[in-house]
């Protein structure tokens, strides 16, 4: 694998003699980006292209190739890995469009297989090529490189990799790599993010993703989780509405998923995601370039008011602590402002500040460790002149150093722009507004606090495997995609979630001798595996409070029910017991096709679709996990005890616990909703269980 990143010895598939041609470009590029290994081309029409030897194929290449780059029409691609195989090279890059992007699946396929088949690792198809600033190369098409630095870029669009190589440039943003992953037909962002949490040189990973894999969502999760504990992740995931879903269908032919189920992952893989382009950029500039916070409050020091509030806003949003300073230090920065000016937090030495000021100050908050971290917002005026604004924090800078983060910005003319990439070169962070500014430095407190954070117990329930298969399996011999109600009770009991009592019975006699056992009041629903919404077609009868009263609603329920749904076999009814009322909350799961298992918790009853308050996680689910489900919903603060007794969260928990385990035991089930179910002071009961199949 670190051959696509550090290859020793590289051979270009398809070095065209024509210049304009993509395979002389790359030829090219390599030859410029100061690449020290061997390289060879490779094309049966030329002995010599750019003064690099030529060989008819790969296998003809005297010497050892660790990396094939291939730039041939994708019909020839299959045949080019098969002799690279034969050769003995273990990653290929193949550039070449014309695979699963334009509907070529069976093409990438057997390029695959043959790579399989030869232990080759390919990257792409349809990629525009990889950089590597240590190495250093340039393999792509475009012969411009990125500047040197500590971000990795990975990206599933060559296109906008290409154009943030200027825009990066111009701001002064530097690269350990970068990386473009196009149709990802083998490696993906999972691989690289092993390969680049070992790279020391990394030391951020940002990615632009539009949608993974079928089936590789838990690998990614994993491996981002893994990469979060030691550098931070920020991902940029596309594809928020359904028109964006569809054009990424159409561009890199992943399959994008649902942006809930992403949103949900990425939180539980610790990884930052990114609303934009920008933002990526921005957090992981201010993220390769900062040192961890410390202990303090942040500060903003500015010579605007409105500015320093715009910031402070910011920050405060993101959760970032904002204390008034320590007197002593207020006395300490009062000798560099005027008597209106304020040393609390934010400090604002007013239209006054002067270079000087400013640089006085900011060597005080640099070095006291009561401040976390500091951020400067300086707007351009006549005096100090961007320029001197510039010089006063480098020189600040240079006499503390920069022992915690430092993100400034500088806002005005094209005079700034300079300013800031200087600032930057000098390993301070900085942007032009002052919203960007604070809000990268949100992110680095963002990482840093959830880096702590413990990965969390496994959160597993082994329930009774025999009983919940032997359910499921006759459910699926009879072609059922759904369970009776009394099957879904009996599955859910089986992995130790607490149900309502109840019990089946074919008939109104049993079902009256069964409600005398139970105890009125009770409950009837129709026992069919056809509908599972029976309320809506009269199918349950509620508050049964005595026989009369269930033989009555036992006669209007079967009778009411086949009006309604002729076609549903009935096979009797479950008499339940009516429970009190608790609150009511709900756990779910379903099967996603990139992530698999995604378990969901919130607030329950009938008006789910409305009050919408629920939170998502992948399976397997940790004990963590489940703590951060419970914390991001409303329903969890009323659980908590929000204007009422602490209800039973832990009841509640192992529910979500069993749900998730009986996803991951058994692939056959599509879906699983229990709702509502009662909390109460001590305890919680599913009320009505739903389990889907598969069809
Ligand atoms: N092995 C080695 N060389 C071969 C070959 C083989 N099996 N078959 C052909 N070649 C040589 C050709 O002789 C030619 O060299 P020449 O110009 O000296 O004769 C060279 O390889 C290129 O072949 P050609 O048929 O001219 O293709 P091309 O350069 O027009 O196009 C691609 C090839 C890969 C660039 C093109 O098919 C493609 O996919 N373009 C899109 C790339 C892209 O956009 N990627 C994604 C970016 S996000």
């Amino acid at each position: 694998m670190w051959a696509i990143l550090r290859p020793n010895s590289i051979a270009v598939v398809g070095a065209s003699r024509d210049p304009s041609k993509i395979g002389s470009r790359i030829l090219r590029n390599i030859l410029s980006s100061g690449f020290q290994g061997v390289v060879y081309g490779v094309n049966p029409n030329a002995s010599e292209v750019l003064g690099v030897r030529c060989y008819p194929s790969v296998l003809d290449v005297p010497g050892a190739v660790d990396l094939a780059v291939v730039a041939v029409p994708a019909r020839f691609v299959p045949q080019v890995v098969e002799e690279c195989g034969r050769k003995g090279v273990k990653a290929v890059a193949v550039i070449s469009s014309g695979f699963k992007e334009v509907g070529n699946t069976d093409l990438e396929k057997e390029v695959v297989e043959i790579a399989k088949k030869h232990g080759i690792r390919i990257l792409g198809p349809n990629i525009v090529g990889v950089w590597d600033t240590r190495t250093p190369i340039n393999y792509s098409f475009i012969d411009a490189n990125p500047l040197p630095g500590s971000v990795a870029f990975i990206s599933q669009s060559g296109a906008l990799m290409t154009s943030l190589l200027w825009w990066t440039r111009e701001r002064g943003i530097g690269f350990s790599c970068l990386v473009s992953i196009g149709n990802r037909a083998d490696v993906g962002e999972a691989d690289l993010l092993a390969l680049l949490r070992e790279d020391p040189r990394t030391k951020v990973v940002a990615i632009y993703i539009e949608g993974l894999g079928l089936g590789e969502g838990r690998k990614f999760l994993d491996e981002a989780l893994e990469t979060s504990t030691v550098k931070p992740v920020i991902v940029l995931k596309a594809g928020r509405s359904e028109a964006a879903v569809e054009a990424i269908r159409s561009h890199t032919g992943s399959l994008a998923g649902s942006d809930e189920v992403y949103e949900a992952a990425l939180k539980q893989a610790r990884a930052l995601r990114a609303a934009s382009l920008r933002e990526l950029f921005n957090w992981a500039l201010a993220l390769a370039l900062s040192p961890e916070p410390g202990e303090g409050t942040a500060v903003i020091l500015t010579h605007g008011g409105g500015a320093g509030v715009m910031a402070a806003d910011v920050l405060n949003g993101m959760g970032v602590p904002l204390a008034p300073l320590p007197q002593d230090l207020q006395e300490r920065l009062r000798k560099f402002m005027p008597p209106f000016g304020s040393a609390r937090n934010p400090v604002d030495l007013t239209g006054m500040m002067t270079a000087e000021s400013l640089r006085g100050a900011l060597v005080e908050v640099l070095r006291d460790p009561r401040v976390g971290a500091v951020l400067v917002w300086a707007g351009q005026g006549a005096i100090p002149t961007p320029e001197e604004l510039g010089e006063a924090v480098v020189s600040a800078v240079r006499e503390v150093g920069l022992a915690k983060p430092l993100i400034v910005s500088i806002t005005g003319g094209g005079e700034c722009r300079e300013v800031l990439k200087r600032l930057i070169q000098a390993g301070v962070p900085s942007y032009e507004s002052p919203e960007d500014a604070a809000s990268a430095l949100a992110a680095v407190y963002r990482y840093y606090r959830r880096r702590g954070e413990r990965k969390g117990e496994p959160a597993r329930v082994e329930g009774d495997r025999a009983r919940a298969k032997e359910i499921l399996g006759r459910a699926r011999a009879e072609g059922r995609v759904l369970l009776t109600p009394v099957e879904s009770f009996e599955v859910a009991r089986a992995y130790e979630i607490p149900v309502v009592e109840y019990a089946f019975a074919p008939d109104l006699e049993t079902a009256a001798k069964a409600a005398r056992v139970i105890g009125y009041p009770v409950a009837l629903a129709v026992e069919t595996p056809d509908v599972a919404h029976k309320t809506d077609v009269g199918g349950i009868a509620l508050n049964i409070k005595s026989e009369e009263e269930l033989r009555a609603a036992y006669a209007k329920v079967m009778e009411v029910f086949a009006r309604n749904v002729p076609k549903a076999r009935v096979f009797g009814v479950s008499v339940r017991k009516m429970m009190p009322r608790g609150f009511e909350a709900f756990v779910g799961a379903r099967r996603d096709p990139v992530f698999g298992p995604v378990v969901s918790f919130g607030w329950g009853g009938v008006m789910v679709e409305l009050v919408r308050d629920f939170s998502l996680r992948v399976a397997p689910l940790t004990q963590d996990d489940i703590e951060d489900m419970i914390e991001e919903t409303k329903a969890g603060k009323v659980l908590k005890g929000y204007r009422g007794p602490p209800l039973d969260v832990e009841a509640l928990k192992n529910i979500v616990a069993s749900v998730a385990s009986l996803m991951e035991d058994f692939e056959e089930i599509s879906s699983v909703d229990a709702n509502p179910i009662f909390v109460y002071e001590k305890g919680a009961v599913a009320v009505d269980v739903k389990v889907y199949l598969k069809a």
